[in-house]
């Protein structure tokens, strides 16, 4: 019994946990409607065990649970296999987006939200969408919990977003006795956005507890005639960095995946997602 047990474990591999983070482009009813569209991101969500969804662009508020009872029909548990949970709309004029996080309920729950309220003093307002802030448990793991600081920086103002980062995770480390960070999403920080000699003056960079997982050359972008390292992955904390392997950073390429032209491609989204793996807990011998 504990073999079988034991060997299920070891072909499933479903202890340790994928996280993905993925620009979705202008996701909305538009997207969930158009059945080839609807494939590729459905695909690239189950991939996954945790996936950071951005550029949520959906007034009405019915597009993104749409997007999760599809993803559910495709298991047959007594469960839902995924769970979400999704910011208000952000943003500063009428132009509003919504972060998301979809996670797979068996490997992961929620302890704790919380929406960073961008009101220092002196500081009020620098970001156009506000981190929304989850802090996880994943008990399979070997770091048992870790939060999550998400981002899409408007490309103008990344480097000042970026830096702002830090203060976010001073902030965040202060509310919650929190260990393990990641903080994730489309920074905008390649191709012009964040010119080279700028890097010096993002204290998220400079401050070496920060271990950018993602090199400057990484190409997240779909567009052909880009190769920009626009998404990104910053991990703090020993353990945290500890329990994820460079090595596990991974661009999923759909247009490949899929044999999608350019133009099919890009009406899914201009980004690819990207991804690591956390370690699962070492077992007891
Ligand atoms: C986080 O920032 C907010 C806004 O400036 C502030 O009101 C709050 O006291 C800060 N929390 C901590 C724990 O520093």
């Amino acid at each position: 019994m504990k073999a079988a047990v034991f060997l299920l474990l070891s072909l499933g591999g479903a202890l340790g946990l994928k996280i993905c983070s993925f620009n979705i482009r202008s996701f909305g009813e538009n997207k969930v409607s158009k059945p080839e569209i609807l494939k590729v991101i459905l695909e690239s969500i189950t991939r996954c065990d945790l996936m950071l969804v951005m550029e949520i662009k959906d007034a009405k508020g019915k597009a993104f649970p749409r997007l999760i009872s599809q993803l559910n029909r495709k298991y047959t548990g007594p469960k839902p296999e995924y769970g979400y949970v999704i910011s208000h709309r952000l943003g500063r004029k009428t132009y509003k987006e919504q972060y998301a996080f979809v996670y797979r309920k068996k490997l992961v729950s929620v302890k704790s939200v919380y929406q960073y309220p961008d009101t220092q003093p002196e500081d009020v307002d620098a970001f156009a969408r506000e981190p929304y802030v989850v802090w996880f448990s994943s008990p399979t793991t070997e770091i048992k919990d870790f939060v999550i600081i998400p981002i899409h920086t408007p490309p103008e103002s990344a480097v000042k977003e970026i830096d702002e980062l830090y203060d976010v995770y001073q902030n965040v480390s202060q509310h919650w006795k929190a260990q393990n960070f990641i903080i994730m999403g489309d920074f905008n920080a390649a191709c012009g956005y964040v010119p080279k000699k700028e890097w010096r003056n993002i204290r998220l960079r400079s401050d070496t507890s920060f271990v950018w997982l993602t090199g400057d050359k990484l190409d997240t972008s779909v567009k052909e005639s880009t190769k920009c390292a626009y998404d990104r992955v910053v991990l703090h904390g020993s353990t945290m960095i500890q329990a994820v392997k460079p090595e596990s950073v991974e661009v999923y390429d759909f247009k490949t995946k899929f044999g999608l032209t350019e133009e099919e491609a890009l009406a899914v989204s201009d980004h690819f997602p990207l991804c690591i793996s956390v370690n699962a807990a070492k077992r007891k011998t």
